[in-house]
């Protein structure tokens, strides 16, 4: 079978709604079809400020979230990424062959660096893409099931790939994006341009699966919306309206024809109220199952270890042979 492989980051205390939509829920339904690798990326989480015993915490209730939504430890192989010591080995290799100017025009790393200030920045933050690559070309990946903001990165590592085989000889698959272009990106109820981010100023346009679903359907409520009354699925001149369509329709399983044409003839507030109301639907019940998962850490640490025993049999392989490509002598 193909295999896809994806991750998110423990640097909150939930997944909001632009992680579902975009990523996770498409890692869901791919289990069945693709050998599934999902992770969570604890190194990347540390290029960041952040406190030790919450990146703990935030790692299992990151593996809660994904079972909680779905991902199923026997189809799909779930693993924290530090607990596959191959992923830092790759990824120093792959950093030999990345060009400084190519690393600089990383637009997220721009980003990052530009609000935290250089000397704040660390160096890892710098190597974060190159990392993701060792993510993914320690696997031998078919597809990557990310959220639109991923791209650079993902073409990053198909650069790496490329690169890496023609000087060396072929070893490395070359992945291909998995992006749904209808979810590829959920935007900031406040500010419908935007996209969906725990690190936007205010969270008042963010939804997290895990909060009160009554302080979700207010920030629903409140969503900034676009001039004009009617209701049509149009993100060019209606970046508000198409928003809330877009999240209802995924949440509910209605297509967007059916759903746009029960809105004619009524108003915003009706969109705002039943948009509000799927979404407490969905959440409600996924509390409790993440509430679950977190009462029994001993369960979810079995998840974890069966996980990085298989990561780490398929990564090792690669790694043997990157490193017998590059050069380095066996250790007997
Ligand atoms: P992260 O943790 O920021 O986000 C997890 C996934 O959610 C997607 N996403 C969105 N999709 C649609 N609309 C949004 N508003 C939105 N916000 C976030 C992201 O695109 C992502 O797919 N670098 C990655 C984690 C990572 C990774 C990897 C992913 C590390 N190694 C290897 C794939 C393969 C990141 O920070 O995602």
């Amino acid at each position: 079978r193909p295999r896809v492989l994806s991750g998110i980051q423990p640097t909150s205390d939930s997944f909001h709604l632009g992680n579902y939509l975009g990523a996770v829920r498409q890692w869901v339904a791919l289990q069945d079809e693709f050998d599934a690798f999902y992770f969570i990326p604890d190194m990347h989480a540390i290029t960041v400020s952040y406190e030790p015993a919450e990146l703990r915490d935030r790692t299992r209730r990151s593996v809660a979230q994904l079972l909680a939504v779905g991902v199923d430890p026997e189809r799909s192989t779930i693993y924290v990424q530090s607990h596959v010591p191959e992923i830092a080995q790759l990824t120093w290799v792959l950093s030999c062959i990345t060009g400084f100017g190519e690393a600089s025009r990383m637009t997220q790393f721009k980003d990052k660096s530009a609000k935290q200030g250089t000397d704040a920045a660390g160096v890892g933050l710098f190597t974060y893409p190159i990392l993701m690559a060792a993510d993914i070309l320690a696997f031998e990946v078919d597809r990557v099931p990310v959220g639109e903001d991923q791209r650079q990165h993902l073409e990053l590592a198909r650069d790496l790939a490329k690169r890496f085989n023609s000087r060396f000889g072929k070893v490395l698959k070359v992945p291909e994006a998995y992006i749904v272009s209808e979810f590829a990106k959920i935007y900031d109820l406040q500010n419908p341009t935007a996209k969906m981010s725990k690190s936007a100023e205010s969270d008042r346009g963010l939804i997290n699966l895990l909060d009160d679903p009554k302080k979700s359907a207010k920030k629903i409520r409140s969503a900034v919306t676009d001039t004009g009354t009617d209701i049509r699925f149009d993100p060019a001149e209606k970046p508000g309206v198409s928003n809330l369509l877009t999240i209802q329709s995924a949440l509910a399983g209605t297509p967007m024809d059916v759903l746009v044409d029960k809105y004619q003839g009524k108003g915003y507030g009706d969109l705002k109220v039943d948009t509000a109301d799927v979404l407490t639907e969905f959440v409600t019940p996924l509390r409790g199952r993440v509430a679950e998962y977190m009462d029994d850490p001993s369960h979810l640490d079995d998840i974890l270890a069966r996980g990085a025993a298989r990561a780490r049999s398929v990564a090792s392989t690669t790694l043997a042979s990157v490193y017998d490509k590059v050069g380095f002598l066996a250790p007997e």
